[in-house]
């Protein structure tokens, strides 16, 4: 008899999209080396564009999102993973157009998975997901753009800072000894900044206090931007000479506005950073990192929720109101 599993589904109607969950055939899922069953998935932005049938996002309806997954693979037919290692599988289509971790399987190519490393739990693997392997890269393009500069008494900004891929640059920018300038919206989130290691809470209007285009005081030699709009053109204004701003998201619009000035005149740089179509090895350095320099303490920022909870997470992350990471139990 065929398999059945519990999935979060959305299905296109009149009146938008409809979230509810299923139970779905093992059978209907697509081809793929490894069948997975997944332990713990996590919430991002994206999962939340998919879920709710923004364009561009996810083409086919009915359909499970979940960019991120982490389990125990099943059935293997490929001689580098075996049943019952522990897997953690990442971008891709995986949650886009291949059904996603927000169901108790999926089945993937083995090209999209990678062991988890010792040293991290499935759980941490997924509080740190998508957002957390983002905020790794970002780090990592501004390291690999200036390694003649270090974080060690550096000055850094990171933008929407309370949400995933903020909330963990500004932790590990601030573990790598660099003083950290937190951008946010949300006025009530200072502790939990601090606590994170931000030196200092900026609002998005006091950024465009301190920050004046075309070209502004020098004061961050990096910057860390999932917003794009005028908080990029914002952050390129006031870099220190050779700084960089490694940016990933678009949560404030797709296009920003720069001059020319701060390329010419100090040299900065404007790293874009990828974490889905990326090399399968270049994500695993990201994790090993994680599990081992970079290891971080993510209780504060991690709430844990069912399948049947996530839709209200959904609303939240849609309406800008994310606050660090949700990690999804489908244990
Ligand atoms: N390139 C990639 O591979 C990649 C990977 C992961 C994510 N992303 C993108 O990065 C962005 C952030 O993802 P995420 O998962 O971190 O999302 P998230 O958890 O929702 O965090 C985004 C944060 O940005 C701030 N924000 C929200 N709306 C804003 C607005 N209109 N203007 C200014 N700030 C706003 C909020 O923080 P504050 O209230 O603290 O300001 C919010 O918590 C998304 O665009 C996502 O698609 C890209």
């Amino acid at each position: 008899m065929t398999k059945k599993f519990k999935a979060l589904e959305s299905v296109k109607t009149d009146q938008g999209n409809q979230l509810s969950i299923i139970e779905r055939s093992i059978d209907d899922l697509p081809e793929g080396e490894l069948l997975i069953k997944v332990h713990y998935s996590s919430l991002n932005y994206k999962d939340a564009l998919s879920a709710s049938g923004a364009p561009g996002v996810t083409r086919n309806y009915p359909h499970t999102p979940g960019i991120d997954a982490a389990g125990t693979i099943e059935e293997s037919s490929n001689q580098n993973f075996k049943e019952g290692d522990s897997v953690i599988v990442t971008g891709y289509d995986l949650g886009m157009n291949t059904s996603g971790g927000f169901g108790e399987y999926i089945r993937v190519p083995s090209s999209w998975a990678v062991n988890l490393p010792s040293g991290l739990s499935e759980k941490d693997s997924m509080s740190l997901g998508t957002a957390g392997l983002t905020a790794g890269l970002s780090i990592k393009a501004l390291d690999d753009h200036n390694s003649m500069r270090g974080f060690e008494s550096s000055a850094s900004i990171v933008t929407g800072s309370t949400g995933g891929v903020g909330s963990i640059a500004v932790m590990l920018l601030s573990k790598l000894g660099s003083t950290v300038t937190a951008v946010t919206g949300k006025d009530s989130q200072n502790d939990l900044l601090k606590g994170l290691g931000a030196s200092e809470i900026i609002s998005r209007e006091q950024l465009s206090e301190v920050s004046r285009t075309p070209i502004g005081k020098t004061i961050w030699d990096f910057g860390v931007d999932v917003v794009s709009g005028n908080i990029l053109t914002l952050l390129l204004a006031s870099l220190k000479p050779g700084g960089a701003v490694a940016c990933s998201g678009l949560v404030g619009g797709p296009s920003f506005e720069s001059s020319i000035f701060p390329f010419i005149l100090r040299g900065n740089a404007l790293l874009g950073v990828d974490s889905v179509e990326i090399s399968i090895e270049k994500k695993l350095e990201v994790w090993e990192n994680f599990a081992t320099d970079w290891k971080l303490d993510l209780s504060s920022l991690v709430k844990e929720v069912k399948l049947e909870e996530l839709e209200d997470e959904i609303s939240t992350i849609l309406a800008g109101g994310q606050i660090g990471r949700v990690v999804v139990n489908l244990n």
